[in-house]
């Protein structure tokens, strides 16, 4: 995707020079990052839930906390809810995780026949997956903007949870199929469209 790549960047320099619109992509960021852990809580078993899922939620809502903490380095009182003016391209951004979720639910339920809490594991696994390839592509362009123009603000500690996730759902997709490698081209396929929708949601609040 390096034309996209080349004009995100663009959008980025453009939104790391203006604040009120760097606070609502922090914002946005924050959002998607609380409605991963929530999709995560969703998934969970209430009994028998693993610690590294434990940890991951966890980890996620930290992601969402920290965003909003490094929005507060832009001034006082910005984007303080994640209502529609706060974020960038409101609508596309809100049902973006469940877009994925819905298509990724329906293609497991065809390939697999799963249902029930095997359904829920199975969606928690590639959904996450997905949106960990594509944070481990997005937050590094994100950071080297940052450091770029010499911001105070950092990302870099999220980048470093991010691959450790990326690289724990990898470990347990292979567990669930030793098709793993198809079905995980199917959510990056997935994913990819819904992304390529939002950014250019985004770049034309930007331009
Ligand atoms: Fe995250
Ligand atoms: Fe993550």
């Amino acid at each position: 995707m390096p034309v996209m790549n080349d004009q995100l960047n663009q959008s980025l320099e453009t939104i790391l020079q203006k604040p009120s619109l760097h606070a609502r992509w922090l914002n946005t960021l924050s959002m998607l990052e609380n409605a991963g852990a929530r999709k995560i809580k969703q998934c969970e078993h209430p009994v028998f839930v693993p610690e590294d899922i434990l940890k991951h939620a966890a980890e996620e809502a930290r992601h969402a906390w920290f965003l909003k903490k490094q929005l507060k380095k832009l001034g006082k009182d910005l984007c303080p809810t994640y209502e529609a003016p706060f974020i960038m391209a409101p609508v596309i951004s809100s049902r973006y995780l469940h877009l994925l979720d819905t298509r990724i639910c329906r293609y497991l339920k065809q390939r697999f026949g799963f249902s029930g809490h095997d359904l829920k594991y199975a969606a928690y696994l590639l959904v996450t997956y997905a949106i960990e390839v594509r944070a481990d592509e997005l937050y590094p362009l994100y950071q080297a903007a940052l450091k770029k123009y010499n911001s105070t603000i950092s990302v870099n500690n999220i980048i470093a949870e991010e691959q450790q996730h990326l690289a724990s759902m990898e470990k347990q997709l292979q567990k669930l199929s030793p098709d793993w490698k198809e079905i995980c081209a199917t959510a990056i396929k997935e994913e990819a469209g819904l992304y390529n929708e939002w950014l250019s949601a985004v770049f034309a609040e930007i331009h």
